[in-house]
């Protein structure tokens, strides 16, 4: 079941909104609502232990004074009011209404008197302790188990969440379980992040967790640390750890993986200055990683990835016109930044997008926009593919891993152009431009922006999108699903029904959940 994000209770007395019985918004514009002077206040008088007819009396006088006052209670009400019922009841009444989840959608609880000083006043009054409904107790996230299901593409995973200061420091496990290669321990501690993201309040002590699925021991033995001292010892000085430093240091650098990075951490290297300095034979892709690390390592903004698509657009309709671009990745999920700008590129007419890619690559080098580019081809063959492929292998779509150079503009927000500011050459396939790496050379005009473009044939674009929406965990867990839950192998190709021996079509995103059995996330809730 759907639940809503609400902030922390003991904060602000505002609830979640659970499970609440779906009542259509348009509700709240009924005939009934004659003005609207407070269009963000939304009042639902609770009629129990009230009674119908004073209901009636206080709801007009409400409306005769401008507010908004529901016959029926929907997702748009933003107070409810009672009148001789404790916080308790209001709370249990509350959540057996359902309606479908809005972002941050919040609901005051309130007694009557809130109502009446706003009535008088003929405003509504800022809410003080007094109005706030009390409650005997806090209701623990427990509640929430019954909706938290395993699997994170069961559930959906906000960008923004209560519990940071739990996720964060399993993540940071995660990550450097990852640089140390163990992936069984790295995904343990996403999946334990990606469960406490998926919570409506921020968890206060360790019975708040019963019954949640996905925390393991040691994932459990963190958190209560961080519960009780505030700080875990084992993730403060992993954090502080000069080999965890020093890996995610260098595999920082563009083009260096964790095998590079800890052969060179056993042979005393730590940070990218020192490969600069260092004797190592780099490849194209590390000698552009270096050079332009300093950029790299800053983040992509929103408006930079909007800039840097409408240079793709243009590329890609100079070349191949009505051809479709969709900004993917993270920044599809609603993220305000990101490491790198994914696009993923098709054509409604199957076949016409192949050998796309060379062709933008040309176009944007012959207006020097790229700073190093690697082409890789489309290996994809159903035939040949065979359905059961492993979950984390890599696609083969043909794919271009680039450096953009994106024109600064003096608003200090990048903007697209075609004219270069220092004359750098463009790359040819996997060459790095400029022989010297670090130190580097202050911005001129312009910033270095990893960008990933890929091509998909039409017929596979919706499971492509899928594929490279994330986030990483999110499709781990969709392939996971498909093949333990459903016998079904899902690549961002295609999805293969091992029972019945047949591949699945599908041309929307929709389709594909609905193949899956599953409820349809959108993206902004796969940020698992
Ligand atoms: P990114 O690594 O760009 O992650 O991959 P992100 O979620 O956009 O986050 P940023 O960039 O760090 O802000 C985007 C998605 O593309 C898929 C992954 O599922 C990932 O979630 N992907 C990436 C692949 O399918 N194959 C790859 O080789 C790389
Ligand atoms: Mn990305």
């Amino acid at each position: 079941m759907l639940f809503l994000s609400v902030r922390c209770r003991t904060a602000s007395q505002m609830v979640p909104l659970k499970r609440r019985k779906v009542v259509s918004t348009s509700s709240v514009t009924d005939t009934d609502i004659k003005a609207t002077k407070y269009p963000d206040t939304v009042i639902f008088i609770l009629e129990r232990k009230m009674g119908a007819s004073r209901r009636t009396f206080l709801s007009r006088l409400g409306r005769n004074k401008g507010f908004q006052v529901a016959e029926q209670f929907s997702e748009a009400v933003t107070h409810v009011v009672a009148e001789n019922n404790s916080g308790d009841e209001v709370q249990a009444w509350l959540e057996t209404q359902t309606v479908s989840r809005t972002t941050a959608n919040v609901v005051h609880l309130l007694n009557i008197s809130w109502y009446t000083e706003s009535m008088a006043t003929g405003k509504p009054e800022s809410i003080q302790e007094k109005h706030k409904l009390k409650m005997s107790h806090t209701p623990s996230p427990v509640i929430s188990a019954v909706s938290a299901k395993s699997y994170a593409c069961q559930r959906r995973t906000p960008l923004k969440h209560h519990n940071l200061f739990l996720t964060e420091p399993l993540e940071l496990l995660a990550e450097n379980a990852e640089l140390g290669e163990n992936e069984g321990r790295s995904v343990a501690f996403r999946r334990a992040a990606a469960i406490l993201k998926t919570l409506p309040l921020a968890v206060k002590r360790m019975e708040d967790l019963q019954g949640l699925p996905c925390l393991g021991d040691h994932s459990l033995r963190v958190v209560k640390e961080i519960l009780e001292y505030g700080s875990s010892q084992e993730v403060e000085s992993t954090r502080h750890s000069e080999q965890f430093q020093a890996m995610k240091a260098l595999t920082g650098i563009f083009g260096v993986g964790v095998k590079t990075a800890d052969r060179w951490f056993r042979e005393g290297l730590r940070c990218p200055a020192d490969v600069a300095k260092s004797e190592q034979r780099l490849n194209s892709s590390q000698q552009a990683g270096l050079l332009h690390h300093e950029d790299l390592s800053q983040h992509v903004s929103r408006a930079e990835a909007d800039a840097i698509g409408q240079i793709v657009e243009r590329a890609v309709q100079e070349v191949l016109p009505g051809a479709h671009i969709t900004l993917i990745g993270g920044f599809r999920r609603g993220k305000e930044t990101g490491h790198d700008v994914d696009f993923l590129i098709t054509h409604p007419e199957e076949g016409k997008e192949e050998g796309l890619m060379p062709k933008v690559v040309q176009w944007l080098e012959t207006q020097d926009l790229l700073l190093y580019q690697k082409t890789t081809r489309n290996s994809y063959l159903e035939s040949k593919e065979g359905p059961a492929r492993p979950p984390n292998n890599m696609d083969r779509f043909e794919r271009c891993f680039s450096i953009f150079k994106l024109e600064r503009r003096a608003s200090g927000e990048a903007h697209s152009s075609a004219q270069a500011t220092e004359g750098e050459p463009g790359g040819g396939e996997g060459r790095a431009p400029g022989p010297e790496p670090l130190p580097q050379r202050r911005p001129a005009g312009w910033k270095a922006v990893r960008v990933d473009l890929v091509v998909s044939p039409f017929s596979q674009f919706g499971f492509a999108l899928l594929g490279w929406t994330g986030s990483k965990l999110f499709e781990r867990e969709l392939r996971r699903w498909a093949g333990r839950e459903k016998n079904m192998s899902l690549s961002s190709h295609a999805l293969y029904d091992n029972s019945k021996g047949c591949y699945l079509r599908a041309s929307t995103e929709e389709e594909i959940f609905s193949h899956l059995g599953l409820d349809y996330i959108p993206p902004c809730d796969r940020n698992a």
